[in-house]
């Protein structure tokens, strides 16, 4: 079954996203190129195993495997080849990978002739449920992930299940970190969903959150529940965990410390724990990860606006971002997870 979901922005074009989720949807990719495009640039990278057909005229444009390829070199070179191509404004992008994938792609389109229309066929679970809805597009610099980007929306994405068949299971994990995010959003009812139902509920609450915030003026970053400390376990130290495993050990911290703060009881952590371990999703900090080390690296966050250490934390009223808490109460709440 195909479930269809729009995202309604502001947008001045006056279009919304669509989002098709199910199995094989990406066959009806064809129907989203827009009429005015003579030509289709597919950006993948070489080990994704995924055919698409746009049903215009496209030649495949390939970059490289890996963060270390997530720059503005890999922008540059892509704007470069497509601009040989004879590629413009009427035409179109269509993004098929994991969320590397979208995110490059999806801010060359960004840039390129100053804004071209892009489609995104994500094909991990992380991408599916997360990167490549909402419109989010960026690459790294050397002083940090994710520091350069646009907001730019595609004008469809194809979440077709039958690419997750093939995904390692760390990939899987690295998907499921932000499904238990879910959780606290409004989607209590996840876990009791087959697969395609799951994706769909999780692109439904995005889309919500997206359609009322699309720039993160205040609620969008309550989509950020779980990873400030996340990415700063990204940062900091060598281990090996995958993103969505940080988040899991970032959610059960933000509970942690809403508690300290009196924000929430016992049991509201305790539901923490059982709904990222149903996950299998680890619930505790690798003991060579120092307090101090994290707590900078949570201080340089993206989300701290000149506001001290800032979290997405529950309370009465639901989640909410806490600004200027007490950095003696978030080592504490760290040592709780040792
Ligand atoms: N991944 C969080 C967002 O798209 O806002």
């Amino acid at each position: 079954m195909t479930e269809r979901i729009e995202i309604r922005l502001d947008l001045p074009d006056g279009r919304s996203t669509i989002v098709l989720v199910g199995r094989g949807v990406r066959s009806e990719l064809a129907d989203s190129i827009p009429q005015t495009a003579a030509r289709v640039a597919v950006v993948t990278q070489e080990n994704i195993d995924v055919a698409v057909d746009p049903g215009t005229p496209f030649e495949t444009f390939y970059i490289g495997d890996g963060e270390q390829f997530k720059n503005l070199d890999t922008v540059g070179e892509l704007c470069s080849a497509w601009s040989k191509w004879g590629l413009n404004r009427a035409d179109c992008v269509v993004a098929v990978g994991g969320g590397m994938v979208t995110d490059v792609a999806g801010f060359a389109a960004a840039v390129y002739h100053r804004g071209i229309p892009v489609i995104h066929v994500p094909t991990t679970l992380l991408g599916q449920v997360d990167a490549a809805i909402g419109g989010k597009t960026g690459i790294n610099i050397p002083e940090g992930k994710n520091l350069v980007g646009a907001y730019w929306q595609p004008n469809a994405v194809f979440c077709d299940t039958e690419t997750l068949d093939t995904l390692s299971p760390a990939e899987w994990r690295c998907g499921l970190g932000e499904v238990a995010k879910y959780n606290w959003l409004g989607g209590r009812d996840l876990a009791e969903l087959e697969l395609e139902g799951r994706i769909a509920a999780c692109v439904r609450i995005k889309a919500e959150v997206v359609a009322s915030d699309e720039r993160e003026a205040g609620r969008r970053a309550l989509l950020n529940y779980g990873h400030t400390l996340a990415h700063a376990i990204e940062i900091v130290g060598s281990h090996d965990l995958k993103h969505g495993e940080a988040v899991g050990i970032g959610l059960v911290y933000a509970a942690e410390l809403a508690r300290q703060m009196g924000r929430i009881d016992a049991e509201l952590v305790a539901e923490h724990r059982r709904i990222v371990e149903a996950y299998e999703l680890p619930t505790q900090l690798p003991a060579e990860l120092e307090p101090q080390d994290l707590l900078k690296a949570m201080g340089r966050d993206k989300k701290v606006l000149n506001t001290g250490l800032t979290f997405v934390l529950l309370g009465t009223d639901g989640l909410e971002i806490v600004r200027n808490v007490d950095p003696g109460l978030a080592t504490v709440a760290m040592e709780a997870l040792r």
